[in-house]
């Protein structure tokens, strides 16, 4: 009898939409406190990802292709594997009144990114070339985030929250490591002087060429939060 009962229960439950209604916890604007804490909770599961509803997981996550276009360096990486996002940290989250912008810190002790490279032109001060299998591993990463939030009636005509567009500042704060094997096609002490130069002066180097990598990351990111906030109304999670 109890078995069946929580069986019941569950059905119920689950067909309610579950998912929808326990994974952001309902707060009001002004509480802060309630929504730092809402919004931590739900960005743990939303990285884990989300099955049903067509939400991938963000930690392993997969990019085919980051393209990167500075006047004196071309760099392109494929199919990269980033494993750390799951260990951001999110704070100082901060959401206008009237739902317009919001704004949040990550902070990362560690983002791994491994595919294959192709790269062209100056790295600040030595010139780079090659392709082949490359692997960065961070050291500590501050990403401030800052978005447009834009509210709009759902098809049930109840109202839906979503991420507009996104602005990055990110700030490498502890050494990268850098590996990109077979640079110059394989010229050892050309490669030498490039990972070098690259281990020594890591704050210059991610400086210049970080901002194409995470913007795709955090892109990925953000799609998978307004797949869910469109599964949610507003309601369920702003209290008046
Ligand atoms: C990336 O992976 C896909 C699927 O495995 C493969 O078809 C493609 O050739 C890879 N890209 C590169 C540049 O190797
Ligand atoms: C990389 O830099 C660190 C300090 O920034 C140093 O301890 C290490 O020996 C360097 N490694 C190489 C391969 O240059």
């Amino acid at each position: 009898m109890f078995r069946k009962c929580v069986f019941l229960l569950l059905a119920l439950y689950c067909a309610d939409g579950v998912l929808s209604s326990s994974l952001i916890p309902p707060c009001k604007i002004e509480d802060e406190a309630c929504i730092e804490k809402s919004v931590m909770a739900a960005s743990s599961k939303l990285i884990q990802g989300i099955p049903e509803l067509g939400i991938e997981t963000s930690d392993p996550m997969f990019i085919e292709k980051i393209e990167g276009k500075i006047s004196i360096l071309k760099y392109t990486f494929f199919n990269t594997t980033v494993v750390g996002f799951k260990n951001c940290k999110i704070s100082d989250i901060k959401v206008s009144k009237d739902l317009t912008n919001l704004h949040y810190v990550m902070n990362c002790p560690q983002l791994k990114l491994k595919g294959l490279y192709d790269i062209n032109g100056r790295l600040i001060i030595l010139p780079v070339e090659g392709k082949g299998d490359y692997e960065l591993i961070t050291g500590k990463y501050k990403v401030v985030v800052d978005s447009e939030l834009k509210v709009t009636p759902g098809t049930d005509g109840k109202s839906r929250l979503a991420i507009k567009n996104f602005k990055l500042k990110c700030t490498p704060l502890s050494a990268i490591h850098f590996d990109f094997r077979n640079l110059f096609n394989g010229q050892k002490d050309l490669s030498d002087a490039v990972h070098k130069f690259a281990n020594e002066s890591w704050e210059d180097v991610a400086n210049l060429v970080q901002d194409p990598v995470f913007y795709p990351e955090i892109g990925k990111i953000i799609k998978n939060v307004n797949k869910y906030l469109k599964s949610v109304p507003l309601e369920e999670y702003k209290l008046n």
